[in-house]
C-alpha cells in the first residue's frame, strides 16, 4: 500500500513544488520503504511536471492526469518515467487540467491513487495555489497533507482558511486524513520567527505542528528545477539539501511512522 501525501497551500508560490520534489527523491533515498515513488501533478501550470520530465512543455503532453481524471485512458497507462530518479514516476499535468474547476467532481483523484496504491511505496500529490476542485481531490485522496508556508504576517489568514477547508473534507468525504505539518519555507536565514504568529499557528494546527526545520532561502533550491535534478544529486551538500535532508531523516519519516499506527488505530476503530 502506498503513502499518499499531498502537498498543499492554497498561496502561490509557497514552496509546494520544490517541497514535492524534494520530498519524493529524499523519500527514496533515506526512507526504509525502498520502492519507487509517483508524483501527480494536478497543477495546471505544470511546474513539477516539466522539472521531472526534463523539458519545458509547450502546451498539453500526449497523456496526462487530465485525460486520467477523465477516464480517456487508465491510470498506469498515464504514468510516465522522469528524468528525475529512475525509480519516480509521474502522472504529468495538462493545461486542460483547469476546466475541472467548474465541475464538482471531488472524487475522481482517490479512484486513481486506490488503482496504483500497490504499484508504489509513496504516492506525492503536488497541487495548484487555490481551494478549488483540484486540490479538494488531492486531499480526498490523501492520507497525509504536508503544509510547507512562510511564517509571516499574510500566512496566519491563509492557514486559517486551509484549516477549515481540511476539517470540511474529513468532515465530508476523508474523515482519516491526517496533518503532518507546516514546513517552514523561503525563511531569512538571519531572522527569528515571530513568536506571536508561531503561536498563532499552534493554535491552528496544534502544538506540534511546526517542524523544527526551518528551510532558508537558498540560491540552490531555485537552481536545481532549470537542471532538472533535485536538490540532492544538483548539490547534495548544500544548505537547501542539508535542511531538507535533516526535515525528512530526523522529523518526517519519525512523524509519518507515529501517524500510521494512529490511522491503524483509527482504521481498527471503525470496522
Ligand atoms: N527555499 C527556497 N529558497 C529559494 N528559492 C526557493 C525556495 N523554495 C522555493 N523557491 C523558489 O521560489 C519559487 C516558488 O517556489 P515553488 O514553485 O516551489 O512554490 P509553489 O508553492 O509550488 O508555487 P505555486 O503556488 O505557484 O505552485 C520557485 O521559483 C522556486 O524555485
Ligand atoms: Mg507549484
Amino acid at each position: 500500500m502506498s503513502n499518499v501525501i499531498a502537498v498543499v497551500n492554497q498561496k502561490g508560490g509557497t514552496g509546494k513544488t520544490t517541497t514535492a520534489l524534494n520530498l519524493a527523491a529524499g523519500l527514496i533515498r533515506y526512507s526504509d520503504i525502498t520502492s519507487s515513488c509517483l508524483i501527480i501533478d494536478m497543477d495546471p501550470n505544470g511546474c513539477a511536471s516539466s522539472t521531472m520530465l526534463g523539458k519545458v512543455e509547450t502546451g498539453a503532453p500526449q497523456r496526462s492526469i487530465f485525460d486520467v481524471l477523465r477516464r480517456a485512458i487508465t491510470p498506469h497507462d498515464g504514468i510516465m518515467s522522469t528524468v528525475f530518479s529512475e525509480n519516480i514516476d509521474i502522472l504529468p499535468s495538462s493545461p486542460h487540467l483547469a476546466s475541472m474547476a467548474k465541475t464538482q467532481l471531488f472524487d475522481r483523484l482517490k479512484k486513481v491513487t486506490e488503482a496504483l496504491a500497490s504499484s508504489y511505496g509513496w504516492i506525492i500529490i503536488d497541487t495548484p495555489p487555490n481551494l478549488g476542485v483540484l486540490t479538494t481531490n488531492a486531499m480526498v485522496s490523501a492520507d497525509y497533507l504536508l503544509i510547507p508556508s512562510p511564517i509571516n504576517g499574510l500566512s496566519v489568514g491563509t492557514l486559517r482558511q486551509l484549516a477549515a477547508h481540511i476539517d470540511m473534507v474529513r468532515n465530508n468525504q476523508n474523515e482519516l486524513l491526517q496533518v503532518l505539518g507546516v514546513l517552514v519555507t523561503m525563511k531569512d536565514a538571519r531572522t527569528k520567527l515571530n513568536d506571536k504568529l508561531v503561536k498563532e499557528v499552534k493554535e491552528i494546527f496544534g502544538k506540534d505542528s511546526i517542524f523544527k526545520t526551518h528551510i532558508t532561502t537558498n540560491t540552490k533550491l531555485e537552481e536545481a528545477p532549470g537542471e532538472f535534478q533535485s536538490i540532492f544529486s544538483y548539490d547534495s551538500s548544500c544548505v537547501g539539501a542539508t535542511l531538507y535532508r535533516d526535515f525528512l531523516k530526523k522529523e518526517l519519516l519519525k512523524k509519518l511512522k507515529a501517524m500510521e499506527k494512529r490511522r491503524a488505530e483509527l482504521i481498527e476503530a471503525k470496522y
